[in-house]
């Protein structure tokens, strides 16, 4: 079992029919000792799904994003309990490697959304950003933000990046995966959270030089986070399809 489960054959037999190990090509991916009937590997008890599926399914529904944050910082002990997910996350190479970036409390001013307010402010000055500002229909978040208003990090006490390593080959996946595991994280510890697309466009900008910490790594996703202003209720799930290869409807899927 554990040589049929291992990726880079480092399982065999050897001639006498007892396993043999090969270390060399061995990258500790660890699904021999997730899934070794012997327990020759085991980092511990083989156990059933850690969690309900319905209480998982209520999280899901539950989850909103949340841009209305209190003034309450997310302290190190709340950070260390939302990040803990990020080790167990799957990566295209097995090796993880990510890093993630916490920006907090006044850094979020000083390191992201000032240096992006004065290169937009030059922008508007020039011409550019106003045309682009009405086209997308923005004109009034863009003049809320040259103002010293912040629609794009929200007040946020936590602004979490998401780095891949530049050598992963999966590292936009990579990335995507491990922010949204945080993401359920926060929303069963009850913290409030958004996606930042504005955020990722914007670090490419003006954030990189200003976060040596970035170096060798590509941006994959930005989370907003802190403690919620106020509860958000459930909405009814969206609207999915699944079909087969041909596109024929399996089943109809109005989230129901
Ligand atoms: C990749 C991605 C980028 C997003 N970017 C932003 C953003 O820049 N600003 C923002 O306020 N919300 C952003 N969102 C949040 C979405 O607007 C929000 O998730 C969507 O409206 C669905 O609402 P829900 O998360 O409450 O279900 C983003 C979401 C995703 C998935």
């Amino acid at each position: 079992m554990c040589g049929r489960m291992c990726p880079s054959g480092c399982i065999s037999s050897s001639g006498d029919g007892s396993p043999a190990f090969d270390s060399g090509r061995c990258i500790g991916c660890g699904h021999c000792a997730a899934a070794c009937p012997a327990g020759a590997f085991s980092t511990g008890a083989a156990g059933g799904p850690a969690c309900d599926p319905a209480a998982f399914l209520e999280l899901c529904r539950a989850r909103r994003s949340l841009r209305l944050f209190t003034d309450d910082p997310v302290d190190d002990d709340e950070l260390a309990r939302l990040l803990q997910v990020v080790g167990f996350s799957p990566t295209g190479v097995n090796a993880c490697g990510l890093r993630v970036i916490a920006v907090r409390g006044g850094e979020v001013e000083d390191l992201l959304a000032g240096p992006l307010r004065k290169l937009m402010k030059a922008l508007w000055v020039s011409g550019p950003l106003k045309a682009a500002a009405a086209l997308a229909r923005m004109r009034a978040g863009t003049e809320d933000f040259l103002r010293g208003g912040d629609p794009v990090y929200r007040r946020a006490p936590l602004v979490l990046l998401f780095m891949a390593p530049r050598r992963n080959p999966t590292w936009r996946a990579d990335g995507i995966i491990a922010a949204s595991l945080v993401m359920l994280n926060a929303q069963a510890m009850g913290l409030a959270c958004f996606w930042n697309g504005i955020a990722e466009f914007a670090f490419r900008l003006v954030g990189r030089r200003r976060l040596p910490g970035a170096r060798g790594f590509r941006l994959t996703a930005v989370l907003c986070i802190g403690h919620p202003a106020v509860a958000t209720r459930p909405l009814p799930p969206r609207d999915w399809s699944l079909t087969d290869g041909s596109g024929k409807p399996l089943a109809a899927h109005r989230g129901g």
